[in-house]
């Protein structure tokens, strides 16, 4: 039984510990180092080989490294192949962690601070309690469940939205189309944590920014491409919005060019809101490996209709 590891370089060491102490019955393999490809089993990866079903022929099941499963194309991948995400106690951490990093940056107006700062400006500018600041974090799945319960014990007036009904103790739950305009009203500060699909591609625009209340911030730790670049630069031009935090982009790096190199406004990180770690996604893993050879459900499998 052969796994093959094709992510992280430094973590597969990691990873290959873990498998050789916990697991000795399934061969870990680190790409390059493919050996017989025929052997190859399971396949876990963040971004995997092209012409996958004729590189490895003998696949039973590709597990993400990752929460998303975009980069995947799940479409073009047999239907009978299982997709599974990668459910790891911290990427949930992380992703809290940061949404609350980002969400009291804008709200305590940390940029212009550092704006003020450089400046040597000493201005105080009005405190404005979190009761008052509504916080709306688009996509209500386990990630933005837990981001927004998080928000929540802060004292922000925090709602959620999703496509089908959820319920999140202590968060306004809307869905559906038809409530999204009383969700986007409702956001002073909006989150996305959406999974990319050709749905949700290009959701945060023009269209989406105006139905904001006048001067939100909009942070984006979903993928890049949810954002369209240039009406985001558009809205802090005229005062949609008022700043943002993008951990992701439709390019990452952007080109040296792109102007949110640049802008003030915007807080960039190069996708570090969370990030899998061997030791906690180990557990996860094995769990579904183990079920799988029982013959039992997976957790977290990606449902290749909805591509989540
Ligand atoms: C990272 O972006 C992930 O999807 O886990």
């Amino acid at each position: 039984m052969v796994l093959l590891y094709k992510s992280d370089p430094e973590r597969g060491a990691r990873w290959k510990e873990l498998f050789a102490q916990h697991a000795p019955d399934i061969e870990f393999r680190q790409w390059p180092e493919v050996g017989d490809p025929n052997e190859i089993r399971y396949l876990l990866a963040w971004l995997p080989p092209e012409n996958l079903m004729q590189r490895l022929p003998s696949l039973e099941v590709l597990f993400a490294t990752s929460a998303g499963v975009d980069q995947f194309d799940v479409a073009s991948l047999p239907a009978e192949l299982p997709v599974v995400r990668m459910l790891d106690p911290a990427i949930e951490s992380g992703m809290i962690e940061y949404a609350t990093f980002a969400t009291l940056w804008l709200h305590r107006r940390m940029g212009d601070y550092v704006r003020q700062q450089r400046e040597r400006r000493w201005q105080a500018h009005m405190l404005v309690p979190a009761v008052h600041r509504s916080v709306g974090v688009l996509g209500l799945g386990q990630l933005g469940s837990a981001i927004a319960t998080h928000l929540a014990a802060y004292g922000f007036a925090v709602s959620g939205w999703a496509r089908s009904p959820r319920q999140v103790p202590g968060v306004a739950c809307h869905h559906g189309e038809e409530a999204l305009d009383s969700f986007l009203s409702l956001s002073d500060i909006l989150i996305c944590v959406l999974p990319l699909t050709d749905a949700t591609r290009g959701v945060l625009n023009k269209a989406l920014f105006e139905r904001l209340p006048e001067g939100a911030g909009l942070i984006n730790i979903g993928r890049g491409e949810h954002l369209v670049d240039h009406d985001l630069t558009q809205a802090l031009e005229d005062g949609y919005l008022s700043a943002a935090v993008l951990d992701v982009l439709s390019e990452e790096p952007p080109a040296d060019d792109h102007p949110f190199w640049r802008d003030e406004r915007i807080l960039l990180t190069p996708h570090v809101a969370a990030m899998t770690q061997p030791d906690s996604a180990f557990p996860v893993l094995l769990d579904n490996l183990r079920r799988y050879q029982r013959g039992e459900p997976m957790i977290g499998r990606v449902d290749g209709k909805r591509g989540y």
